[in-house]
């Protein structure tokens, strides 16, 4: 992974020119990497804050050989070996908040957001978007944010090198999403379960149409939280917004 890097100064966001490139056939971990998008964007339609010059704003391009119902799992595996980055380059012990999000003192300091490019032979392509808040103050993000939204800094009181994150985020990427291809989930998922906030908690899950509460028990081994109600029964949740609820 990063053997290219596609830099460039601003942009409406990496995954477009991310999904472009994969179109072109950009080889498997081609990265896309810029200061500041104009059209970030985050999962479920959201926008995606990208202050210039402040964060690791990037797209990487994965041709893993594996059919379309092992992709969810790339997330996962992604969100682990950014922890990992974020331990290694700071002092800092973030947390996982199935699926997604990476948490600094419960407040969210990185999203990832995985497309798919897939046809009738499968998986062409996965272009995962990581959005690291690095060096921004409070005042940096959009006002909607500033109650739910953290960066490094903030947290960690010092200016964080950038380069040496991006740097240990392909790094890990490419180890543990190698892992993921050639030994399954199995390992990924106890180091993923054990840096996550949610597991064992009580959780309000929102999804499109209904909510859920209970208690997220665990993620199976495709990725699907398993979230128990309090009459007893297991639910499989697939994609939902989690709130903590204790
Ligand atoms: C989320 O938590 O909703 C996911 C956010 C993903 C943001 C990153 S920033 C780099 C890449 N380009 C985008 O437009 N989005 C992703």
């Amino acid at each position: 992974i990063g053997q290219r890097i596609e830099y460039v100064e601003s942009c409406t966001s990496t995954q477009i020119i991310a999904h472009q490139l994969a179109q072109e056939n950009a080889p498997d971990g081609t990265v896309v990497l810029t200061e500041t998008q104009t059209a970030g964007r985050g999962r479920m339609a959201r926008k995606w804050d990208s202050a210039a010059h402040k964060g690791v704003w990037m797209s990487i391009i994965l041709r893993p050989n594996v059919p379309p119902q092992k992709a969810p799992q790339f997330t996962l595996v992604t969100a682990v070996a950014i922890v990992r980055a974020i331990e290694e380059v700071t002092a800092l012990q973030p947390k996982i908040k199935w699926p997604n999000d990476i948490l600094l003192n419960g407040k969210k300091c990185t999203g990832i957001l995985t497309e798919l490019q897939s046809d009738a032979d499968g998986i062409q392509a996965l272009i995962v978007g990581i959005g690291l808040n690095v060096n921004q103050d409070k005042e940096d993000f959009d006002l909607e944010v500033q109650g739910i939204a953290t960066s490094l800094k903030m947290i960690s009181g010092q200016t964080v090198n950038r380069q040496e994150l991006v740097r240990a985020v392909l790094f890990y990427t490419e180890l543990y999403t190698q892992m993921y291809i050639d030994e399954g989930f199995g390992m990924l998922k106890i180091l993923w379960e054990s840096y996550s906030t949610t597991i064992g908690q009580p959780v309000r899950a929102r999804m499109t149409n209904h909510t859920l509460e209970g208690i997220a028990e665990g993620i199976s081994d495709d990725g699907v939280l398993q979230l128990r109600t309090l009459d007893g029964k297991l639910h499989g949740i697939y994609s939902a917004d989690i709130e903590m609820t204790n």
